[in-house]
Parts: C-alpha cells; structure tokens; sequence
C-alpha cells in the first residue's frame, strides 16, 4: 500500500516538474493550467496525508514553505565575481587586445551574451537534486535563500540528468510586465513602489515568507556551471548543457571576431525594448575553458570576460516649471514639468528632481534645455542642463521657504534632504491624509473621493479625520454636485468603515512606513495602537517581516505621528470608530500564551522555531528573540544556552518541550 502510495507521489512529483519544465522553459504546454492543478492537488493531499513520503525535490515546495525569521549566512565555495564593465566601445577593443597578447599565435573565439538586469544567485545540486540557493551577498558569502528560489518555476528542483554534483549560476530577474504589474497593485495598496525590477526581485528574493515569494513571478537564466568530472571545453557548451538540464540561458550567439560582437550589440542596442525583460548590456566571454583558466582573475573579476553596458534612455526637452507636491506627511517634492518628448517607449512629461539640493548641485533653472535620462528606473530624472541653450534672462531657482499650500514655513531634518510642511493642518496635506484614509485598501469609504475631499476641505467642514464622522445630511447639502441621495450613500459609507478591523485603521491613518502588509503584521502582532505606540526597537525588530530598517524609522515616526493619540481618542469616543482587533475576529482561544511575550531557544524535537512561533501567535501569543524583563515565557528546547540561565535569572517562567505540547494540546493546535 505504501508503497503503491509512494510510487504515485513520485510519478505525480515528475509529470508535474515535467509540465512545469513544458511550460515555463520551452513555453509549449501540453495540458491546460486546469488539469495542471488537478495534478498538484493530488499530490499535496497525498503528501499531507503521508509527510513522510515528501521528498525534498517535490514540485509542492514551489508553492512556499514555512516563513523563515533568518536567513543563513553561507560561504560560496568559489568567489562570486563581478565583470569589468564599460560603455565604451574603445575598452572593448582594448580589452580583446590584452585577450590576444595573452595567448600569443592562439585563435581566440568569445561568446556574446545577454547581461540580464536582475540578481546572481548561486545553485548547489547534489546527485541533481537542489540543495541549496545562495545570493551572492559580499562576493564570499550569501543569504542562502533556497526556500525562495524553491518557488522559481524556471529553476529545477531535479535537474534533468541524473547523477549530477555542481553549482549552477546565473541571474533571478522579474519580465517588465510582471514588475508593472506588482508596482500597480502596490499602488493600490498604497505600499512604496520599487524603483525598477531589477529592486522589486532583490525585494522579492529576501521576503522572509516563501508564499509571498512565489505570487512574484520571478525567473532565472543560468550562465554558468561547475560541475566535477565535467566534460565541457567550450563555455558555448556549457550553455547547451545547462540547457539539456531543464534551465533557460541568456540569448547568446559565438563570434569569430570583434565585428561580430559590435554587429550583435547595436542588434541589441536597439532591440533591447522590445524584450519581455531588463537587460542593461551584453557580455563578452572568451569561448574556450582552457584559455579562460589561463587568463585568470584580478580581485575582483575574470580576465576572460567583460560587459559592455547600453547607455541609458536619453532625451532632451524643455523644462517648463518646477512643481512643488505636498504628501500626507508632510514631504515636499520639486517634480519637473516637461514639455513632452518620447523616450523608450512612452511620453514623458514630468521627471524627478528629488529635492533642493539636487536642483542646486545641478543649477537647474526654469526655462532651461535639460537632459533627462530614464536609467533602469521607472520615473526618469533631469541629468543635467545644456547650458549652452539657457535664455540671457533665466534666474538661478530658489527652493521656496513656505509650504504651497499652507505657506507655513518648511523645515529640514539635519539627516535629510526632503523639505516638510509641518503645519498638520495643511490642507494640502490633509487633503492627501482624507484621500488615504478613504482609499479601498484602507477605510474603503464609497463616495469619498478626491473631488468631495477637496471640498470638504475648502468649506472648513473636515479639519481632521475623525471630522468625517460628524459630517451629516445638512452640512453635506452645503457641498456643490451633491444631492441627498449621494449625501446619504457617502453617510453610509462612514458607517460601514467604523466596522474595519484594527489593521485597517492602522493603514488609514496614513502614518509613515506603514503601509498594507507593515499594518497587518504590527495589528497581527501588538493588538491595540496604545501597545504598538509602546513597543520597544527590539519589539518591534523582532517582529516577523518588519525588519530593523523599517522598524527603526517606524519607532523613530511614532511619537510624533500627527497628533496621533488625540486622533485616535477622537475617532474612538467621538465618532464611536470600534477598532475592531484582529485578535478579536480571529477569536483566538483563551491559552496559556495569550498576551504573553515568549522566547524560543534551543531545538525542539517536534517543531522548526518558526513553526513553535507561528503556532505561538496564532494562540494570541508574541514571541521576541531575546530575553528581557518583559519575557514572560521561555521556551526552552534542548540545548538551551544562555538564554535559559538569563530567564532564571530574571525570574521568567520555563517550559521545556514536554510541558510546551501539554499546553498546544489543550489549545487543541497539537
Ligand atoms: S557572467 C564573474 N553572464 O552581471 C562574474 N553575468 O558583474 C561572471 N549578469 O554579478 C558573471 N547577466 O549577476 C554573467 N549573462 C551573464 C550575466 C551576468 C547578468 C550579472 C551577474 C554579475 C554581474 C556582472
């Protein structure tokens, strides 16, 4: 019977891994995504129904693993190197020179390839199975990550020849359309957009949860093996190889000669925008292995190879005004307006000038000719300014000293560059707080958009946001195009929003750095604003997918978050918001962990540490890494060092495994 069991499981894993290879590698399915599932399915019941019989390479790892706090650091057992790169068509040509002087009266053949604008990563597989995914971190160590690159459809889990000890190399990168496609839906979330996708998969790779990972649709092009007892000569080969083991590799063509290496890159120059991904420039790689050892290495990269980078998206256009954009914090931004010009592909009209100093720096001017560039990113930026173009009459800009809207005096933090408006009720900064906090993903308050916003506004009717709650039909009749119908409709959709669950709240209050996911996982976490407004850096540290960057601006931005507990007294007792808590819907069970801050060490027998957290949360618990006078538990595993003799000492109750089951149990979670 098991075995029966077995043997379905595995043929199972490989049609899959075989339909998955069809469709992501060759792009030539042969079963609809319908039966495809219906496959995956089977086999994820069987494999819950029978844990035992998983095996590491199964195609369900794909869909993401447990959530990880930590990733390993890991020594790469060669150093992952950069290439010598350039613009210039000279360096290339004195690049194959050194080449030819090298390896006298030898011919000498390169490879030309794609450089993909994404993330290197390194593969380690053992009898072809993958073992392990590291980044390429410093060069001589990584993240190792392989639960992500386990979700990377166009990474084997097996590859397909068996047998095989190497290491496989090559860039994760995301296709532009994927890239849009995410920056959207972060918009809509209101979450930071990333700057170009070559970000959004560095982002993408270092989520700490594999499911997460998976939605991003990332891809991966090998370009280079080392394997023992390899039999290749020609890294063309190596190519071929890497190819008949399931893996895509970069479009690549030999080249007898240099000329044929500037042929294929002004081909590419110029066709690059109509590639479904980034590529920043081309690689030049000697063909032959042997001749590659023997040029060999400086520090940093090979002597065999170079990149030869494309030069960014340039055009030259007038810039007809600076505006300055008051956000809901209060961050003034000088943007460019453009008299529009196309550039790679779409019309541009308006480009980032980041802020004073920037404009300073570069002495840019209304009225002046500039250069704007559209380098990886999404927004393109004024590069510099044609001099030689300025009017007799242009005067140097001076970055205004008052707020646009409210005209109260900007300031400036010693550390940053922006300029604020810290006057909380700008109205332009309140204008863009309403429209936050009645945006879908936040309060979702049908009938409050941009255009009532700013009327409510100008008419002194909403002074803050708790404000909202007391607009009625008479005060809304005041209002231009609104009749009683819609007036009660936008009424109504008050009132449903005082139904939204804490996290919800928490986003809408538009407070910085917290955006959709952030506020999930702090409403997850600290259950009512007054404990998250109390909460430690280490607290909030410690606090799964917040990480120390944002958890340090987040603590930096709390206590001065805008009159934030007057807010929240507000929206609470005047307009009877109910701050619904996650805990509450979820209804977590009373259990022994409720409310409490617990610690995990040593190893548990029966469970990951992340598996005991997430079991721990779930009863309404928090866990933390470090032990402190506000622990009020310690698990403590086998092995448990000093964390253990620390909460004796401070007094912490312990439970060892044992006693950590007896009370799953009677969660009735074990
Ligand atoms: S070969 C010694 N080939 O460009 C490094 N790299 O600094 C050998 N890249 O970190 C790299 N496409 O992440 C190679 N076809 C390609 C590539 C490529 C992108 C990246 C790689 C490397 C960086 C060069």
């Amino acid at each position: 019977m098991t075995q029966d069991i077995a043997q379905r499981i595995a043929a199972l894993a490989d049609e899959l891994e075989e339909h998955l290879y069809r469709y992501h590698v060759l792009d030539a399915p042969t079963i609809s995504d319908q039966e495809f599932d219906r496959l995956l399915t089977e086999l994820q019941t069987l494999e819950e129904a029978h844990p035992a019989l998983k095996q590491p390479d199964s195609p369900t790892q794909r869909v993401g693993g447990t959530p990880t706090s930590d990733f390993p650091t890991v020594r790469h057992a060669r150093p992952m190197l950069s290439l010598d790169n350039s613009y210039s068509s000279q360096d290339v040509e004195d690049f194959d020179r050194r080449v030819r002087q090298s390896l006298p009266d030898e011919a000498v053949e390169y490879v030309f390839e794609l450089k993909i604008d994404g993330v290197a990563l390194s593969l380690i597989y053992q009898d072809s199975v993958l073992v392990r995914a590291v980044t390429r971190g410093d060069g001589v160590q990584g993240d190792e990550i392989t639960a992500n690159a386990r979700t990377i459809p166009t990474i084997p889990l097996r590859l397909r020849q068996p047998g095989i000890d190497c290491e496989i190399r090559g860039e994760v990168y995301m296709e532009s359309s994927d890239f849009a496609q995410l920056n959207a839906q972060r918009e809509a979330d209101e979450e930071p957009l990333f700057a170009n996708p070559r970000n959004s998969t560095a982002g993408s790779l270092k989520l700490q949860n594999p499911n997460l990972v998976a939605k991003r649709n990332l891809r991966f092009f090998a370009y280079w093996i080392h394997a023992e007892g390899g039999n290749q000569t020609r890294h063309s080969e190596c190519l071929e190889t890497l190819r008949a083991w399931g893996l895509m590799v970069p479009e690549h063509q030999r080249c007898a000669s240099l000329a044929d290496v500037f042929e294929h890159y002004d081909h590419y120059a110029a066709a690059r925008a109509d590639l479904p991904y980034e590529i920043d420039g081309v690689v030049i790689k000697v063909d032959s292995l042997n001749q590659q050892e023997r040029l060999g290495y400086t520090a940093k990269s090979p002597r065999s190879a170079m990149a030869y980078k494309f030069p960014a998206y340039q055009a030259r256009t007038r810039l007809l005004d600076i505006h300055l954009q008051v956000g809901r914090t209060g961050a003034v931004t000088p943007v460019a307006i453009l008299e529009p010009v196309p550039l790679a592909g779409s019309t541009i009209a308006r480009a980032s000038l980041h802020n004073a100093d920037e404009i300073r720096r570069k002495d840019i001017r209304i009225g002046d000719t500039v250069l704007i560039e559209k380098g990886g990113d999404v927004i393109p930026k004024v590069v510099e300014v044609d001099l030689s173009a300025r009017p007799d009459d242009s005067v140097e800009y001076s970055f205004p000293n008052q707020c646009p809207s409210c005209k109260s005096p900007l300031t400036r933090d010693a550390e940053e560059a922006v300029a604020r408006c810290d006057n909380l009720t700008c109205p332009a900064q309140l204008r863009r707080r309403l429209e936050h906090f009645a945006s879908r993903n936040a309060m979702d308050i049908e009938g409050l958009g941009p255009a009532v916003v700013e009327q409510l506004v100008e008419q002194g009717l909403v002074k803050d946001l708790s404000d909202l709650y007391e607009l009625d039909v008479a005060s809304l009749g005041a209002l231009e195009r609104m009749g009683e119908k819609s007036a009660q409709n936008l009424l109504d959709g008050l009132a449903r929003s005082k139904e939204q669950p804490f996290d919800r709240v928490l986003f809408a209050l538009g407070i910085r750095h917290v955006g959709a996911t952030v506020a999930r996982t702090l409403a997850r976490t600290f259950v009512s604003l007054d404990a998250l407004c109390k909460a430690s850096v280490e607290e909030l540290e410690a606090t799964h997918e917040i990480g120390p960057t944002i958890a340090r601006s987040l603590y930096a931005s709390l206590p001065d978050l805008p009159a934030l507990d007057r807010m929240l007294y507000k929206l609470k007792n005047k307009a009877k918001l109910q701050f619904k808590m996650k805990a509450e819907e979820a209804a977590a069970p009373p259990s022994h962990f409720s409310g409490k801050t617990v610690v995990i060490t040593g190893t548990l027998s029966g469970y990951s540490r992340d598996e005991a957290a997430a079991l721990i949360e779930s009863l309404g618990g928090k866990t933390t890494s470090s032990v402190s006078k506000n622990t009020d538990l310690l698990i403590a595993g086998e092995k448990a060092g000093s964390k253990l003799a620390k909460a004796q000492a401070l007094d912490v109750a312990v439970l060892d495994e044992a006693a950590f089951i007896a009370q799953l149990q009677e969660a009735g979670v074990a």
